[in-house]
């Protein structure tokens, strides 16, 4: 696995060079394109990591899959998915047309920002800190590793120019999706994305995914296995926004992408993997990142289809 994992790094590393970093949100902009790093979790206790692994990052939209996790185990998935829909999307990850001519005016699913703020607005806690608060965790307590934090510096200034989530945001309040103070759930959903990790701890988050909500490590249950069954469909059908067909094509493992570069990937009763690589392509999904994770499905045959 280790030389299999290093020459596909090595092979992959060329498509580092297209695409771009994020810079709608300026601190991601300072993101080195060259990066990309794999970590593998197996389900059998083997762990492998390559390249630049243990390069930080902020999880982005791979958060919503951990605030989906909580959200489910907050309200159950009959509540949840009366307020969120769970239908895939041709539009971006920031589209605000299905808001309007959708009925019922659901968002479409918990992966595009707008079901993903939705989905926050539903963890319990008073205040974006005591969502927070639940949201670091949680996440702490799946991974293991009690250092994750926010990058304030990230979230500040998504929060300055967060525009477009603020507009969803403000919509999804005028038309009964979303209750509370809009300002302080956007708050907690800046810092969830701005949660700095490296792909190790994305790679565990997938393999408890991958082992039906149970960490492989300890057996500890974080959540009941029909939630994992949920949480991985909706990856599979939503987790690469308009990309997600054919991420199920050439993949064919559930994932979950972020703008800071990340993929989380489950493959079912296997493994959890963890890639990373910042320079993206126009859907928002990491360009090597991608690559990397075709080449090892191939070398593997990880699909699940
Ligand atoms: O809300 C945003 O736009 C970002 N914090 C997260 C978007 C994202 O990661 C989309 N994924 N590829």
């Amino acid at each position: 696995m280790q030389i299999l994992l290093s020459s596909i790094i090595n092979h992959n590393r060329k498509y580092t060079k297209e695409g771009e970093v994020a810079t709608y949100i300026p601190e991601l902009s300072k993101a080195d394109k060259n990066h990309l790093g794999i970590y593998v979790v197996t389900l059998d206790g083997e762990e492998y990591g390559e390249g630049d692994y243990n390069v930080k990052f902020t999880m982005q939209s791979i958060s919503k899959v951990v605030t989906l996790m909580l959200a489910l185990l907050d309200n159950g998935p009959e509540k949840l998915f009366e307020k969120i829909d769970m239908e895939p999307t041709a539009d971006t990850f920031n589209s605000i047309s299905s808001l309007e001519t959708r009925n019922p005016q659901k968002p479409l699913n918990p992966m595009i920002n707008s079901g993903a703020i939705a989905t926050t607005s539903l963890i319990y806690g008073e205040s974006s800190e005591k969502k927070i608060e639940r949201i670091l965790k949680f996440t702490r307590r799946i991974t293991g590793n009690k250092d994750i934090n926010i990058n304030y510096d990230v979230f500040k200034s998504e929060k300055e120019t967060g525009h477009r989530n603020r507009a969803l945001a403000y919509y999804m309040k005028s038309t009964g999706v979303i209750d509370g103070d809009v300002e302080d759930i956007l708050d907690a959903y800046f810092m969830q994305c701005s949660m700095e990790v490296t792909c190790k701890d994305i790679a565990r988050i997938a393999a408890m995914l991958a082992n039906n909500g149970l960490l492989p490590w300890s057996g500890e249950r974080i959540i009941p296995a029909h939630y994992a069954r949920i949480v991985k469909t909706i990856m599979v059908t939503c987790g690469m926004y308009d990309e997600s067909g054919e991420f199920a094509v050439k993949v064919g493992i559930p994932g979950k992408s972020g703008v800071g570069g990340g993929i989380l990937a489950a493959v079912p009763n296997r493994m959890g993997i963890g890639v990373f690589g910042p320079a993206l392509n126009k859907k928002g999904n990491s360009i090597a990142g991608l690559k990397v994770l075709e080449e090892l499905s191939r070398e593997l045959d990880l699909s699940i289809f």
